[in-house]
């Protein structure tokens, strides 16, 4: 079966046309980078792929329906997050518990099974130890841990991590992309896991799925990031350069996938401008 089937989907949000006619399949099982310049639309098609965005034109399926909002076999990190809760008193299970229910807010009475499962989610990406630990004083490494923890509450089959190595040294970067690689052999499921440089998930993912210029190219690593597609997304003359194992995206001597994404945590939509067809 496959996890997600984009049929000549068109996304636009305020009159704007964000993705046109892109159709591609994502295998279940799949581990898939989502990559692309800021406001190329990896965001918006996380949020489409959820429900939350409806296609202008095509259709979205998720493991054979049409995509629906509050699908408990989806599970989301988004990208932007709030600040941790300062001056609380909020423990990484507390954090973890308050999505048990289907909702972010507020501490939901659990009864055993829930408990059962938030234990899981926590011991499934090694916080077992942060459960007890006030969230106020954890580290951003550790906070994208509970993070994740939440996302696996519902034992969700699709997982959409919205750049989960934001604002991460490349150490704790790697620890999250092997993280996320463990839990998806374990569990057997499909993670899309958006990020702003290949290199990261080189050695993790099975395929990347590239956005730009409104389109998509879906494909192994080989094949997708390559000059001829590149530079089709990109709308301008691409180079790839792979030096020791690392994939260098050039535009002339402009490290694209770097220099196009300044953002920080917390500040990501002021750096949205649309730049995709014109790097
Ligand atoms: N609510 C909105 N109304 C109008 N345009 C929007 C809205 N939200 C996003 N956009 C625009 O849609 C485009 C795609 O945005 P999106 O957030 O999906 O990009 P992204 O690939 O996730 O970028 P980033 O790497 O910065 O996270 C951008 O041009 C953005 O400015
Ligand atoms: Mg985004």
């Amino acid at each position: 079966m496959n996890a997600i089937e984009l049929d000549d989907v068109s996304l636009t949000l305020g009159g704007r046309r964000v993705l046109g006619g892109i159709s591609f399949a994502i295998a279940a099982g799949r581990f898939v980078g989502v990559l692309g310049a800021n406001g190329a639309g990896k965001t918006t098609l996380m949020r489409a792929i959820l429900g939350l965005v409806a296609p202008s034109h095509g259709a979205i399926r998720v493991r054979g329906q049409p995509a629906t909002r509050g699908n408990p076999a989806v599970g989301y990190m988004p990208q932007v997050l709030s600040a941790a809760p300062q001056g609380t008193r909020l423990s990484g299970w507390d954090f973890v518990a308050s999505v048990a229910n289907g909702h972010r807010l507020g501490l939901p009475i659990l009864g055993r099974e829930k408990r059962a499962e938030i234990g899981c989610a926590l011991d499934l990406v090694g916080a077992g130890k942060l459960a007890r630990r006030p969230l106020a004083e954890i580290s951003g490494g550790e906070r994208q841990r509970l993070l994740l923890a939440q996302t696996l509450i519902g034992r969700p089959q699709l997982l959409l991590l919205d750049e989960p190595l934001i604002s991460l040294d490349p150490h704790h970067q790697q620890e999250v992309v092997e993280l996320v690689k463990a839990l998806q052999r374990e569990l057997g499921i499909t993670v899309l896991f958006s990020a702003h440089e290949i290199n990261p998930l080189l050695g993790a993912i099975d395929q990347v799925l590239y956005l730009g210029n409104g389109q998509a190219a879906l494909g192994a690593i080989d094949e997708v990031i390559t000059a001829p597609v590149l530079s089709r997304l990109y709308g301008s003359a691409i180079d790839v350069i792979r030096v020791r194992g690392r994939i260098f995206v050039m535009s002339g001597s402009h490290d694209v996938e770097h220099e196009e994404h300044r953002h920080e945590a917390g500040h990501e939509h002021a750096a949205h401008e649309g730049h995709v067809d014109h790097v």
